[in-house]
């Protein structure tokens, strides 16, 4: 079985973190996101996995090239210009041969691939739609179910008075082949907006597979911040970190005189200066340098970040080279440095 990923989206939303990194590429826990959606795929027995990507792919393919290490094979389909979710997965359509997964490429989640596509044989199914229960349902697409999981209605970005259900599409599709045969080729097209309610007004079988596994979209900082925090809290299955834990690598120097609180994740050519202070959940990248009496709680630093003495920083997001100065205090922003 393959898999595709839509990997094309600006990002919008992450900004100013996308002014200089692609959506897909954000760190989190110091890998790249999508690392884990590779080796998530993988797990689950996918041996081919193109990516549909279209703003800056070269972020994405100068790091991973032929991705060999990550025991898949990974494909690069590039769109010139945005082609909606559906026309990117037409745009790949020849490299795709039956049923197929395709996944959101800003969705991690522990779903069970494996028992979905055992659901979507059952259900003798066009399309299922991984389904994930949320608070708020009105940032995602609403899906109703009747009592055999067939999906009655698809409302994408509803009013909050057209919301019927807490059942959002989870961004995780398995898709019969025969179904791109509906999607114009190089035209502006999305499976959210034109294909799926379509197959639904055509009496077509499309059925819901609903999960109760870790499932979140990092499309906002404070998404993106939620994640690191939740992996760092063990909560899924792909990430093994306790809540104590305080993970230094060994090329980086912390002073004696500072003080660490877990869950905590330094990386190389870091260091930590005297009576500095790590209030976990803290994830620090290469090459960062944290001053004398600086305080850093609930915090995301990527690489080259240096802060200043005495500075503090909570729940903030500190993307590369960015600094900050001594004595200042930052909560809850997303910093980055303008792109020269
Ligand atoms: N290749 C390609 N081309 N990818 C695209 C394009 C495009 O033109 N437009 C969007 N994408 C990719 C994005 O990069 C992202 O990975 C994915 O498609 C979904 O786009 P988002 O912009 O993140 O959509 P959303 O989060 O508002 O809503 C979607 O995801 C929700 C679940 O996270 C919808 O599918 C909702 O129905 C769903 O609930
Ligand atoms: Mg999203």
């Amino acid at each position: 079985m393959k898999a595709i990923i839509l990997v094309g989206g600006e990002g919008t939303r992450l900004r100013p973190l996308t002014y200089t990194i692609v959506k897909a590429m954000v760190p989190v826990l110091n890998k790249p996101f999508i690392e884990y959606v590779f080796r998530y795929l993988s797990s689950h027995k996918i041996r081919e996995i193109i990516l549909a990507m279209g703003y800056k792919p070269d972020c994405i393919t100068d790091y991973f090239g032929d991705a060999s290490q990550l025991g898949t094979k990974l494909v690069y389909s590039v769109e010139t210009e945005p082609l909606g979710t559906a026309g990117a997965v037409k745009n790949a359509e020849q490299h795709i041969d039956n049923a197929f997964f395709v996944m959101n490429g800003d969705v991690f989640t522990d779903l069970n691939l494996t028992e979905m596509l055992r659901f979507h044989e059952n259900k003798g199914a066009k399309v299922t739609i991984a389904l994930a229960p949320v608070d708020d349902p009105t940032r995602f697409g609403v899906v109703e179910t009747d009592s055999n999981q067939r999906v009655t209605r698809f409302v994408e970005k509803p009013k909050r008075e057209q919301v019927t259900s807490n059942m959002i599409n989870a961004g995780v599709y398995i898709i019969e082949r025969e179904i791109l045969n509906r999607v114009p080729q190089g035209k502006r097209f999305m499976f959210e907006r034109d294909v799926f309610p379509a197959l639904l007004s055509e009496g077509e079988p499309v059925f819901g597979y609903a999960t109760d596994a870790y499932w979140i979209d990092t499309g906002t900082p404070e998404q993106y911040l939620q994640l690191n925090r939740d992996l760092m809290f063990g909560k899924s299955v792909q990430v093994d970190f306790r809540p104590e834990e305080i993970r230094i690598n060994e090329g980086a120097s912390v002073n004696p005189q500072a003080k660490l609180t877990g869950p905590i994740l330094v990386a190389e050519d870091c260091s930590v200066g005297k009576g500095a202070q790590l209030k976990g959940p803290v994830v620090i990248g290469t090459g960062c340098t944290i001053k004398d009496g600086a305080i850093i709680e609930n915090s995301i630093l990527w690489q080259n970040v240096t802060i200043g003495e005495r500075a503090a920083l909570k729940d903030c997001i500190v993307a590369s080279n960015s600094y900050i100065d001594n004595n200042d205090c930052v909560e809850c922003a997303t910093i980055a440095q303008a792109e020269n």
